[in-house]
């Protein structure tokens, strides 16, 4: 196959056959196609698009470039959720287990934060001792025992999209839909699910700033997972103010807790329901009860015990992460809450240390916001629109300046 005649057909608008497709990412994954290639070949994706048969030639050839999940035999339903990533978005640490009390199995690969939003992977280990590197085989053990795992993508899981991923993320070649749903798709189908559900964000805390934007990515991720056999839900959720009241590694951990005793933000919990409702099996009724009984927060312990952390450490989250400086931005006027702006936000969080500018840097586990106000909320001159945790006084100014350009009270 003459990849710069592939390339060139593609920058024309041609539609390339699956097996060109496939040559072509089996070719890339074994290095055989050098990187200067693959990055022409993701601009010329990138202006011209792909057709649904592409875009599912692509998906199916990206999870085959590695390990898939085999489940044994007489499995039951396997599910998961993908969300498109937002700013406090710990839906993932809630849903895992909740979905598992159902008796489903819940395989979750997750990512870890990068720009403004921050990833699973992440909040996971600001548990003390949470492992989250783990094999397919050990992964398989877990959910025969506990029915969910929550994992890191190994070497040998869809190594073309590991590759692919960061050559698009330094050629400007991230917001493609067709690479977008390739990348999503092929490592949750290696899952080998029976259903998904998609929570797909838009607003400025989101990677879709629009409606309409997540809309196209929606139809296109159902449409791939249709083409391979599994039924996928999509729900649509602005990400205009955080979720929850808390952004921040720890901090989002300690309010996914609340969550999974029953309490925690009414918006948190009801997007927990809208989405393990698509994909359990059993009535919302069923999971609010598994949620409020405790059977939800008792299956994350013992997540958290088998992938090597102490359960018993869970309340003492706030003290083990507790950052240097933690204190209240106050309102200089009474009102209503009319915006809590996502994107500023997550990158207050991002510049307070809690995320990664590049996928090598670490990320600190004690910063953040929380007690955040919501929008529609009543305030008072001089109440908290929330808490800072920063490292230093400096960081503290800067996040202070950002949350009062994020946060808008109407002045009656
Ligand atoms: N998340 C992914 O895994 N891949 C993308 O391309 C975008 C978001």
């Amino acid at each position: 196959m003459h990849i710069p005649t592939l390339i060139s057909r593609k920058r024309e608008g041609e539609e390339l056959s699956p097996s060109e497709i496939r040559k072509l990412i089996e070719g890339y994954t074994k290095g055989d196609v050098p990187d200067y290639q693959m990055s022409a070949f993701a601009m010329a994706v990138f202006f011209k698009g792909m057709t649904p048969v592409e875009v599912a030639a692509l998906t199916r050839a990206m999870m085959d470039s590695g390990d898939c999940f085999s489940h044994r035999a007489g499995h039951p339903a396997v599910v998961d959720k993908h969300s498109t990533g937002g700013i406090g978005d710990k839906v993932s640490l809630i849903l895992a287990p909740l979905v598992a009390c159902t008796g489903c199995w819940v395989p979750m690969v997750s990512g870890r934060g990068l720009g403004i939003t921050g990833g699973t992977l992440d909040k996971l280990e600001s548990i003390p001792g949470f492992k989250v590197g783990v094999t397919l085989d050990e992964a398989a053990a877990q959910l025969d025992e506990l029915g969910v795992v929550m994992m890191g993508q190994t070497d040998r899981f869809c190594p073309a999209d590991k590759k692919l991923y960061s050559l698009r993320d330094v050629t400007g070649t991230v917001p493609s839909i067709a690479l977008i749903t390739a990348s999503i798709m092929s490592k949750k189908l290696a899952e080998t699910l029976d259903r998904l559900v998609l929570d797909v964000k838009y607003g400025t805390g989101a990677f879709m700033q629009t409606k309409k934007d997540a809309e196209a990515l929606a139809a296109s991720m159902i449409a791939v997972g249709k083409e391979m056999g599994v039924e996928v839900h999509a729900v649509l959720n602005p990400m205009s103010e955080p979720l929850g009241r808390a952004v921040g590694n720890s901090l989002e951990v300690i309010e996914s807790l609340e969550c999974l005793e029953g309490g925690g933000p009414a918006d948190l919990r009801e997007i927990v329901l809208d989405l393990s409702e698509k994909i359990a099996g059993v009535s919302r009724a069923e999971l609010e009860k598994l949620l409020d009984d405790g059977s939800a927060r008792r299956r994350f312990d013992q997540l958290v015990a088998a992938q090597g952390g102490n359960p018993a450490d869970l309340p003492k989250l706030a003290e083990i992460h507790k950052a240097p400086i933690i204190r209240e931005v106050i309102a200089s006027h009474g009102g209503v809450i009319v915006q809590v702006d996502a994107g500023l936000v997550g990158q207050a969080a991002l510049q307070l240390g809690a995320g990664r500018a590049k996928a090598s840097d670490g990320v600190d586990f004690s910063v953040g916001f929380d007690q955040i106000v919501k929008c529609g909320e009543t305030i008072h001159a001089g109440q908290a629109v929330c808490r800072i945790h920063a490292r230093t006084a400096v960081d503290f100014d800067m996040a202070e300046a950002m949350i009062e350009k994020a946060v808008k009270i109407s002045s009656n």
